[in-house]
């Protein structure tokens, strides 16, 4: 099991970019292989959920070839050849690793299929709720078994069936369940709907509509036709704001430094983490260089003192991710941070309501758990501390950041895991841990093949 090591530092002044998006990587390697051709994907996530996904993909047909590649992890350009909708029968069962998305996606596509596949994933996901996206398939007469130990849980064992369109009311505000059902709506007989508590990113219908797949969004239902083809095209993944977040946090609590993230998703599903740094106190600047199809643009960003704050409810969904490590800043802000109505933390990669009390309780921060959420009392000064990620990517990392700022030595356990998501994360760490400036320090080493 390894381990990260980290000390207080007295400045940030870095530019960099962040590794390229998780979600829109999903559904790239998703549709992509759907697609009538070849599709180049710039800018790909080459940690191992997303690998899992490319990997299932090609299980699944849709095969892919290397053109540039992250040197001790896999592609960051590739190449997809899409199958025209016609998938084939996998011959295991799939492994969808620590990946949520991964499953619940592929589930989704896997419903409407003429064959039987099964998907597996390690012991944290083979512990989160599946009913959520089993409930709609079998709505649509998807036939799907869940074989898991916990009850509603993976494995599943889907039996491909002839699907019937639905019109799904969600009772949870989930990206994850509104694309399973859609991806499973490309292969009914009719127009399949979702409507959605409240807003939840929408890359997946961005993604439908750089694949020219036609599908509306009227207030909070989004409606796709079955019998459609996707187009193949090329897709530039911008970097994962939920992977900026970390560097963000830094430096927004740090007064006086500046950073500026590069090339970083603007999509507004996305970005509440902004809003709340601006109410903190953080002083920022957007610069959008593109907006067609997923915005991508520059964060600049300045320490300043920061203060407490309240998350709203309608923010919960676009920040859910950035949660642990907002907890981080607001621990190291003056006054109260609100956090509540965020049970969907419960289940996540952990439960991150609790492994984030815990760890920050370690550092000497003040914190107040709630069923849905916590309050924190920021101001104390947080003191090195023994972490323990519990194999959660968010949590090394969001404490790897609070280390930044401890006095002593914080060690985090268990920080394997980080390659779910953000591979890289250790050099940029390292480079922010030694007051590196230059950006090239801060490059990750790309192969070409
Ligand atoms: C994701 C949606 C979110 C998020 C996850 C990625 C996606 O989950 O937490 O990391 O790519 O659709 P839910 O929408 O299920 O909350």
């Amino acid at each position: 099991m390894s381990t990260l090591r980290v000390k207080a530092i007295s400045s940030l002044h870095a530019e960099f970019s962040v590794p390229g998006d998780k979600s829109i990587s999903h559904r790239a390697a998703i549709i992509g292989g759907l697609s009538n051709g070849v599709c180049e994907v710039s800018n790909f996530l080459p940690s191992e959920d997303c690998l899992n996904t490319l990997k299932a993909m090609r299980a699944l047909g849709a095969n892919f070839e290397i053109i540039e590649e992250l040197e001790g992890y896999g592609p960051t350009k590739l190449r997809i050849h899409g199958q025209s909708m016609k998938l084939k029968a996998p011959e295991a069962p799939i492994d969808c690793g620590n990946s949520g998305t991964g499953m619940r996606l592929l589930a989704g596509l896997l419903a409407g299929q003429e064959f039987t596949s099964e998907l597996f994933g390690d012991a944290s996901l083979s512990s989160r709720p599946m009913g959520r996206i089993t409930v709609p398939l079998a709505e649509m007469g998807a036939k799907l078994e869940t074989l898991g130990d916990k009850p509603g849980c993976a494995p599943l064992r889907i039996h491909g069936s002839k699907l019937k369109p639905i019109d799904y009311d969600m009772p949870v505000a989930s990206a994850q369940v509104k694309s399973a059902v859609l991806l499973a709506g490309l292969f009914a007989e009719g127009t399949t709907s979702v409507t959605q508590p409240s807003v939840t990113r929408d890359h997946t219908e961005r993604m439908f509509a750089a694949f020219q797949l036609s599908c509306r969004t009227e207030n909070n239902k989004i409606s796709v036709p079955s019998g459609q083809m996707p187009e193949s095209c090329d897709i530039i993944v911008p970097g994962d704001i939920s992977s900026a977040a970390f560097w963000l946090v830094a430096a927004a609590a740090m007064d006086g430094s500046r950073l500026l993230v590069k090339d970083v998703g603007l999509n507004p599903t996305r970005t509440a983490i902004l809003k709340v740094l601006g109410r903190m106190g953080a002083k920022m600047t957007e610069i959008l260089h593109s907006s067609t199809g997923e915005p991508i643009g520059n964060i600049e960003i300045h320490g300043a003192p920061l203060k407490g704050t309240t998350l709203l409810p309608e923010e919960i969904p676009n920040l859910i991710d950035e949660i642990p490590v907002i907890a981080v800043a607001a621990a190291l802000a003056e006054g109260d941070t609100h956090i509540r109505n965020a049970r969907e933390l419960r289940v996540k990669e952990t439960d991150r309501i609790t492994t984030t009390v815990e760890n920050l309780r370690k550092m000497g921060a003040d914190v107040e758990e709630f069923e849905d959420g916590m309050i924190i009392h920021g101001g104390k000064r947080l003191k090195g501390a023994n972490i323990e990620s519990h194999g959660d990517h968010r949590i090394a990392m969001a404490f790897a950041i609070a280390g930044l700022f401890a006095k002593g030595e914080t060690v985090i356990n268990g920080t394997d895991c980080i390659n779910t998501s953000y591979p890289g994360f250790a050099h940029h760490l390292d480079a922010i841990r030694h007051e590196r400036t230059n950006p090239e320090d801060f490059n990750l080493p790309v192969i070409t093949k």
